[in-house]
């Protein structure tokens, strides 16, 4: 993690509003001696059939017992999930598959063995167990081993496969820090642990296996061709309808902060950007992420190349600062970056690839 292990000492606070009458502590889990304990109380509260919000190297995640259909039930309430879109089961180890998964293809030992732990969620034929709970109905179920020590152990010592979504309230972005977790659930689930900013920032690819091709239906961090130099096969990158068919959650709108967010290209000239920042900033506090240097906004400096690491703590940082807008520069181009403009597409209201654009956007006042 970015702040490594720890010796910051453990720290609790209670939320201010108790919306489900749930008190929210957050526990901060280091290699400090309390390491232990938090992470047993977790496990002890998922035994119970609690929530526990845990970090994972992208994003972080609403844990619960993915074989039980009330805290299945739990999970939707607490993010005002859409009831249709189904849930990752998040495992510790390649053994635990066949506890969900009916049919286990050859594919996945080669891609267990090049990407797991680490940010592939990967979609399987589901026992009859999952398919009413976690699956919401679907013949397949999605799974992954995440690439963070907390996640892993505290799998472990709960002794179940996880159920767990992002950590945000539904159609916001997803939380990279425990902060953002706590803006989001306090009140709503006993137990954050706090195991610093997530590594990857965004959240990890799927990859449906149960089809005759296989098929990326969110792209990530794993990219088309790190599949395809592993499977030696090509592989689907779905299209928008195929996507809407087999992965429900690709419809909703996502990753959005209140404000309406700008994306513009790097095809974008200074001059334009410049024009835009100063029609934007006329109706208000103007924020903006990315390399560029405008004068007149809340600024957040982050290169293309690290923008997904830091996508959503900015969304969600600008939004805090009650801005009326906020411009993000889009990533750099390649695969990583594509899988950002996934994220920022479902985000934007405005994406300006062009200077005509641009200046036709400020022309004709369109907002
Ligand atoms: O990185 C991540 O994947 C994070 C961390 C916490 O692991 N989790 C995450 O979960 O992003 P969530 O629920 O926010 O997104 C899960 C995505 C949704 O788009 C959902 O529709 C899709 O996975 N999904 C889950 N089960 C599926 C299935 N059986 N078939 C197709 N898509 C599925
Ligand atoms: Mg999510």
């Amino acid at each position: 993690m970015e702040n490594g292990p720890s010796s910051r000492a453990q720290h609790v606070f209670c939320s201010g509003m108790v919306l489900m009458g749930i008190t929210t502590r957050i526990l901060e889990v280091g290699d400090n001696p309390q390491r232990h304990a938090a992470l047993e109380e977790a496990a002890q509260l998922l035994r119970d059939g609690q929530l526990v919000a845990f970090p994972t190297e992208t994003v972080y995640g609403l844990g619960g017992d993915a074989g039980r259909a009330d805290v299945i039930d739990k999970i939707f309430a607490a993010k005002n999930r859409p009831s249709d879109n189904p849930l990752i089961v998040h495992l510790d180890h390649l053994d635990r598959v066949a506890d969900y998964c009916s049919e286990i293809p050859q594919a996945l030992t080669a891609l267990a063995k090049a990407f797991w732990p680490g940010p592939l969620t990967v979609v399987l034929p589901a026992t009859e167990k999952v398919k009413n709970t976690v699956c919401r109905g679907l013949e397949t179920v999605a799974v992954r081993i995440p690439n963070h020590p907390i996640a892993l152990e505290l799998i472990k010592r709960a002794d179940m496969g996880l159920a767990a979504p992002s950590a945000n309230l539904s159609g916001r972005p997803s939380p990279t820090r425990a902060e953002h977790v706590y803006q989001d659930m306090q009140g709503r689930i006993p137990l954050i642990l706090d195991g610093g900013p997530c590594q990857v920032g965004i959240e990890s690819t799927v990859l449906d296996l149960t089809d005759q091709r296989p098929a990326i239906l969110r792209p990530g961090m794993v990219t088309r061709s790190n599949l395809e130099s592993v499977l030696g096969c090509e592989i689907l990158k779905a299209d928008k309808v195929d996507a809407l068919r087999r992965s429900p959650g690709t419809r909703y709108r996502h990753y959005s902060p209140s404000a309406p967010v700008y994306v513009v290209t790097q095809d974008v000239s200074e001059e334009a950007f410049l024009a835009l920042v100063h029609y934007l900033a006329e109706e208000g506090r103007l924020g903006y992420l990315g390399s560029r240097k405008p004068v007149l906004c809340s600024h957040i400096q982050v290169e293309p190349q690290e923008l997904a690491q830091h996508l959503y703590r900015g969304l969600r940082e600008l939004d805090d600062q009650e801005c009326c807008g906020i411009i993000v520069e889009s990533p750099g181009k390649g695969e990583v970056g594509d899988s950002v403009m996934d994220r920022l597409k479902k985000a934007a209201s405005f994406y300006f690839e062009s200077d005509a654009q641009t200046h036709r956007f400020i022309a004709e006042g369109l907002d």
